[in-house]
């Protein structure tokens, strides 16, 4: 087969790529979303069946979605036309894309407002008026900044624009640079953080709450839960890893990439538990405090080590970049979808795409005051009304059903020889392997979370 060529270009090195994927996959979910919702769903059990779904259900996910973007060389929705059509298939699986780019505009409509709330407290840190605060100060000081919608809309609307300029630019220049040296300093400071928790906080408590399962807290959405947020966190099941891997170079090991990938984004979001959990016991708060927990927790921390200041400020401005290079992916398949399909400039479609997620964002930013109410979702209660409606039903069912089509499009609709040609991993047992778990053990195991969180089994 000719091999096509992405109009967009290509990454420059197979290391490009990968910190590029990892860029995205690592961000808010596993800093900001992973405590928090470890601490609701009771801790080490749910870490479990999340690890369990990042290896059985995540991995073959990530391979699949790079494969079919390097073969296709388009944005989503034309690269799943294009090897429907390839396969003799029809071409109503580019409604893979189609989904994928509502939930993408969704996500990054609440994901904006949060990293608002980070680049906030990059300001608030800086200022000093976090010196010394204990466990009621940060909880207040937090609770009175959300519940003020105008300034959380200043904040998400300097981080769209932040983010449209990335875009506007081309995700391959500038992108790469920033997080080749972003990246590691993040986790350089997360290692700092966890010397605190060390020394400070209730260590063997926290490790305990994290790793230790005790599967009678597991409640009936944990397990979909879990499921959701590996999807979250290694940015699948929406057409992100797709689209990238459709700039990825021909020659590059999808497998041994994915692995790299994902290990990395897991050890972040394992290294954020470990550092949040002992300050959040040390200090008798509430495990499930909800989307506030990091900000309620590391301010204390923050607050009491030696340059506090600094390395509080550092770590929130690393948070920002983490969010923002997961940002961009969210909303690429978009504005490729506008530029190679409607002919827009660039810039144009970057300009719509930005508008139409700010003006989601109001969704969010009204959740925690105005229009802010309750409910319960199978079990756990949320406080936070249409922000955890978006959510849920983004994380919890768009993403997991998005991936399901795209494990059984690459191992039941695709023909076999054209996916082991573009994995050119040979047909030996890591082949194999792939086939076997996408084929089967990730659909099924799909279906049974599904059906098994919506109470039906
Ligand atoms: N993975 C990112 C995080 O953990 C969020 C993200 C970026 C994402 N792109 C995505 C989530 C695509 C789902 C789909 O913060």
């Amino acid at each position: 087969m000719q091999q096509r060529v992405s109009i967009h270009g290509q990454w420059s090195s197979r290391l490009a790529f990968i910190l590029a994927a990892t860029g995205s996959a690592v961000g808010l979910g596993n800093i900001w979303k992973f405590p928090y919702i470890t601490g609701e769903y009771g801790g080490g059990a749910f870490v479990l069946v999340y690890l369990a779904c990042v290896v059985a259900i995540g991995l073959p996910v990530m391979m699949a979605e790079i494969m079919l973007g390097r073969r296709g060389r388009q944005n989503p929705i034309n690269t799943m036309g294009t090897l429907a059509e390839e396969a003799g298939r029809s071409r109503f699986w580019s409604l893979i894309g189609w989904s994928g780019v509502l939930a993408g505009f969704l996500i990054l409509s609440y994901y904006s407002v949060i990293a608002g709330w980070a680049i906030a407290y990059v300001f608030k840190t800086a200022s000093g008026a976090l010196i010394g605060v204990d466990a009621e100060t940060a909880g207040s000081l937090f609770g009175s900044f959300v519940s003020d919608p105008w300034q959380l809309l200043a904040w998400h609307s300097l981080f769209m624009v932040l983010t449209a300029l990335v875009i506007a630019r081309g995700v391959q220049s500038g992108l790469e640079r920033a997080v080749r040296w972003l990246m590691p300093g993040l986790f350089a400071l997360l290692l700092v953080l966890l010397g605190y928790s060390i020394s400070n906080g209730a260590f063997v408590e926290g490790l305990e709450f994290l790793f230790k399962p005790d599967f009678s807290k597991l409640s009936t959405s944990a397990l979909l839960t879990a499921m959701g947020h590996a999807f979250f966190t290694l940015s699948l099941g929406m057409g992100a890893i797709m689209m990238y891997g459709s700039y990825l170079a021909q020659d590059a090991s999808i497998g041994k990439t994915s692995l790299i990938i994902a290990g990395l984004d897991t050890l972040v979001a394992l290294l954020a538990g470990m550092v949040i959990f002992p300050i959040v016991f040390a200090n008798g708060l509430e495990p499930a405090a909800g989307p506030g927990l990091i900000f309620k927790t590391l301010p204390i921390a923050f607050g009491q080590m030696p340059m506090g200041i600094f390395f509080g400020s550092l770590f929130f401005v690393l948070l920002v970049f983490a969010a923002w290079s997961s940002a961009i992916s969210l909303v690429e398949p978009a504005v490729a979808w506008l530029v190679e399909n409607r002919d827009m400039s660039r810039i144009k479609a970057t300009v719509l795409v930005a508008l139409v997620t700010w003006a989601l964002g109001l969704i969010t930013v009204m959740s925690f005051s105005d229009w802010a109410f309750g409910f319960s979702f199978l079990g756990v209660q949320k406080e936070n009304g249409l922000f955890d409606v978006l959510d849920l039903l983004t994380t919890n069912f768009m993403l997991p059903l998005g991936g399901l089509a795209i494990a059984l499009f690459a191992t039941w609709a695709m023909q076999r020889k054209a996916v082991t040609e573009e994995l050119a991993m040979g047909e030996g047992l890591a082949f194999r392997g792939w086939y076997f778990l996408t084929r089967y053990v990730t659909p099924l195991g799909l279906v049974f979370v599904f059906l098994n969180g919506l109470g039906l089994l």
